[in-house]
């Protein structure tokens, strides 16, 4: 039949595609449901389109202090529009190249909107596909408001980062709502293109899922930049404009007005379960929206499994894509290894990056672990100050007893790059003293992380 499938998939979204393609490798004829374009959110409007702007913001953060490096650029113009093309065209760059994976996988891509049904089926308009073995679903998440706002985003003066990433030109001056990974990552963007930022954040800190060390250090960083943090921070009141928002905020028992020409929403997003079939296949979520999932990810119906965001936190890409190869193997007849969801690591792609796995000092505290901090800061590393890239530091958390590295945090240029050995070492389980004996190669800003290893040692040496 040509519409039956052994796997498939609703939503084409990092999640999806790579379980079509783990699929289609052990011999599983696939089929993927893509309303859109393929990728998903990372691809189109999320991940990379925000890191070829993040790229643009550090050439522009660059260019303006180049004078010190013996180059003179001249006055730094900045162009948001420009960066935005090209965004796009690295966007689409991507999606294409999905595409393309698919085809080289002969995983079939079913263009469409697709709903559930009883008996491992999917209607897409009026076709029926019905899978033999498994349907995964992928259909991801989307970005949400807040009550005081109004939750409907007008899209010109209240927008998302759905919009941000299509503006032609930066604001005077943005409201961020929300200091996540979104929130923070806008924050760096729009002030580079010379956009007034505020940033208003809810919990005491920013990023507040980070070591407290890692949010303090950003908010340097950043007020140094001319970017203002509000934390602790409640919304109290909106007054939506046509061409500006005046935002009553509450901070400390403190009342102020925050007006910018735009507030960006990064408050956290909301899950695709609706309208997909999940109540009449009998699939059930939980008390926080996400669809309910087993520990192999199979749904309260047998035969669908869900991946990526609806299946809970963390809302990561690269989560969903390990998701998305478990299950695959899964359904094939392999046992793959369990999902390591305390080794997942986080990335902040701002200026300075902030990345992280495992515990966070406060968290080693609440579990009343005994544990050391080792840290080492860039300032005492030689490449780093060759590159003029000083900001931030390295922090280790090591076991007291068996030098387990319970968790690591980065601050600082190439964080998103340097914090893979320590996942990598979690995932083996190397303690501190494994870390420190391979050789880091001299001068390299990843020799902060050999340094801060020493350092929970008792025995640093560069500082
Ligand atoms: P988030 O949940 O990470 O952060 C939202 C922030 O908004 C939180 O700190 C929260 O306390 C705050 N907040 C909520 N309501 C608020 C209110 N009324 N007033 C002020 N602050 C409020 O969500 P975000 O940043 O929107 O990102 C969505 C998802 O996408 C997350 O799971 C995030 O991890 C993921 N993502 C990951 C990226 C990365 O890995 N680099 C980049 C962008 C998003």
């Amino acid at each position: 039949m040509a519409n039956q499938f052994d796997v498939i998939i609703l939503g084409g979204g990092p999640a999806g595609y790579v379980a079509a393609i783990r699929s289609a490798q052990l011999g599983l004829s696939t089929a993927v449901i893509e309303q859109d374009k393929l990728g998903g959110v990372c691809v189109n409007i999320g991940c990379i389109p925000t890191k070829a702007l993040l790229h643009s913001a550090y050439i522009a953060n660059l260019l303006k202090e180049s004078k010190d490096f013996g180059v003179d650029a001249g006055a730094v113009k900045t162009d948001y529009g420009v960066a935005m093309k090209r965004s796009r065209r690295v966007s689409e760059q991507n999606s294409k190249g999905v595409e393309f994976l698919m085809k080289k996988n002969k995983v079939t891509v079913v263009k469409g909107t697709g709903t559930l049904q009883p008996g491992k089926k999917v209607k897409v308009g009026g076709d029926v596909y019905e899978a033999k073995k498994a349907v995964m679903i992928a259909t991801g998440s989307r970005v949400k408001g807040i009550p005081q706002i109004g939750l409907d985003i007008n899209k010109t003066t209240v927008i998302s980062s759905d919009e941000a990433l299509f503006l032609e030109t930066a604001p005077k001056s943005m409201a961020i709502v929300g200091a996540g990974a979104v929130g923070m990552e806008f924050a760096d963007v729009f002030s580079a293109f010379g956009t007034k930022v505020t940033v208003i954040e809810a919990l005491p800190r920013i990023l507040p899922l980070e070591d407290a060390e890692s949010s303090a250090e950003l908010v340097r960083a950043y007020k140094k930049r001319g970017i203002d943090v509000i934390a602790g921070a409640k919304v109290t009141q909106a007054k939506v404009g046509k061409d500006k928002v005046t935002l009553d905020v509450e901070a400390g028992g403190a009342k102020q007005q925050v007006e910018a020409v735009v507030v960006l929403m990064a408050a956290g997003r909301a899950v695709n379960t609706e309208n997909i079939g999940l109540k009449e296949t009998g699939i059930q979520l939980t008390d926080r929206g996400f669809i309910k999932v087993d520990q192999n990810l199979q749904t309260t119906v047998p035969g669908y499994y869900a991946i990526g965001d609806v299946a809970g936190p963390p809302m990561l890409a690269h989560k969903g894509m390990r998701e998305g190869v478990h299950v695959a193997e899964l359904v094939a007849g392999q046992k793959p290894h369990a999902i390591r969801y305390d080794n997942v690591p986080s990335v902040t792609y701002c200026n300075p990056e902030v990345a992280s796995i495992g515990l966070t000092e406060d968290q080693c505290k609440e579990k009343r672990l005994d544990y050391v901090a080792g840290k080492f800061p860039f300032s005492a590393n030689g490449r780093a100050r060759g590159s003029g890239e000083t900001a931030g530091f390295v922090k280790i958390l090591r076991d007291k007893k068996y030098g387990e590295i319970l968790g690591a945090h980065i601050v600082g240029a190439h964080a998103s790059e340097m914090i893979h050995e320590l996942a990598v070492a979690r995932e083996n389980e190397y303690t501190v003293e494994e870390i420190e004996l391979a050789i880091h190669a001299h001068p390299t800003m990843s020799e902060a992380v050999a340094q801060a290893a020493l350092d929970s040692l008792g025995r640093v040496v560069d500082m």
